[in-house]
């Protein structure tokens, strides 16, 4: 794992490379298709389409680099059970969380929330260009609107998380997504 002092920085502060590029630039790439087709649906056909096949592109590659990419990157390395996971939340409600350098026990169940969320509503969108389940059925066109709505409150949440961790061990975890570095300690 890379290590290196921060330029100007104080000298005592030792960085290490959490995110790898793919990560980085998968995240940035995500928001931005993300938020491409739901500003497109309903409007673009073809554009918002071809983003939402984007962002199941995006999610598929990341389900591949979950299990061979860099040790932070690793579904291995976020992968807590239910226990950690309520008692991380209740160190989190007190302000005694612990730090982690990898995802935190929330924000690992949240990153699995989005891909699933991302799945359903792209696999439903996809669904409704097929006749698969019949000619654009009513119930199949809600379910696609809902998915994609309640994806915002998820990612909402998920902003939200990443404010409260930031603020609570004092870096700036938006920065981290960034430059993939985190202060070791
Ligand atoms: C501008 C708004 C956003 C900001 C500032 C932001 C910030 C971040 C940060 C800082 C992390 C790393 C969390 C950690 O340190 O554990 C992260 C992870 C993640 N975010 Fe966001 N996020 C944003 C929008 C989104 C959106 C719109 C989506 C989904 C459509 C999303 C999906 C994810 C996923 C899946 C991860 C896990 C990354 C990985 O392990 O590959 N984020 N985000
Ligand atoms: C994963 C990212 C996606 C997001 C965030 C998203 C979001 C949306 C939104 C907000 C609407 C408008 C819903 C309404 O108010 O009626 C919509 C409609 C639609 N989307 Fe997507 N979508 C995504 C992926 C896809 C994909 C991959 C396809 C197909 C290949 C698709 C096909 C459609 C169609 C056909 C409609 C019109 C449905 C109707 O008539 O109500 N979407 N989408």
């Amino acid at each position: 794992m890379a290590a290196a002092a921060p330029a100007g920085a104080d000298a005592d502060v030792r960085l290490v490379r959490v995110w790898d590029p793919f990560v980085r630039l998968f995240h940035w790439a995500l928001v931005v298709f993300f938020t491409a087709a739901w500003l497109t649906g309903e409007e673009i056909d073809w554009l918002h389409e071809l983003l939402g096949y984007g962002v199941l592109a995006l999610v598929g590659m990341r389900v591949v680099w979950g299990f061979i990419g860099s040790p932070h990157a690793r579904f291995r390395d976020f992968a807590f059970g239910r226990a950690t996971t309520l008692a991380y939340a209740r160190d989190a409600l007190a302000m005694r969380a612990k730090r982690y350098l990898g995802h935190n026990p929330l924000g690992a169940a949240m990153v699995l929330a989005l891909l699933a969320g991302l799945v359903v509503t792209g696999g439903s969108g996809w669904l409704l260009t097929t006749d698969l389940l019949g000619h654009e059925p009513r119930w199949l066109e809600e379910t696609h609107e809902v998915a994609a709505n309640l994806m915002l409150v998820l990612i909402a949440t998920h902003i939200a998380g990443v404010i409260f961790s930031s603020l609570s061990h004092g870096e700036n975890l938006v920065r981290a997504m960034v430059t993939g570095m985190k202060r070791a300690e």
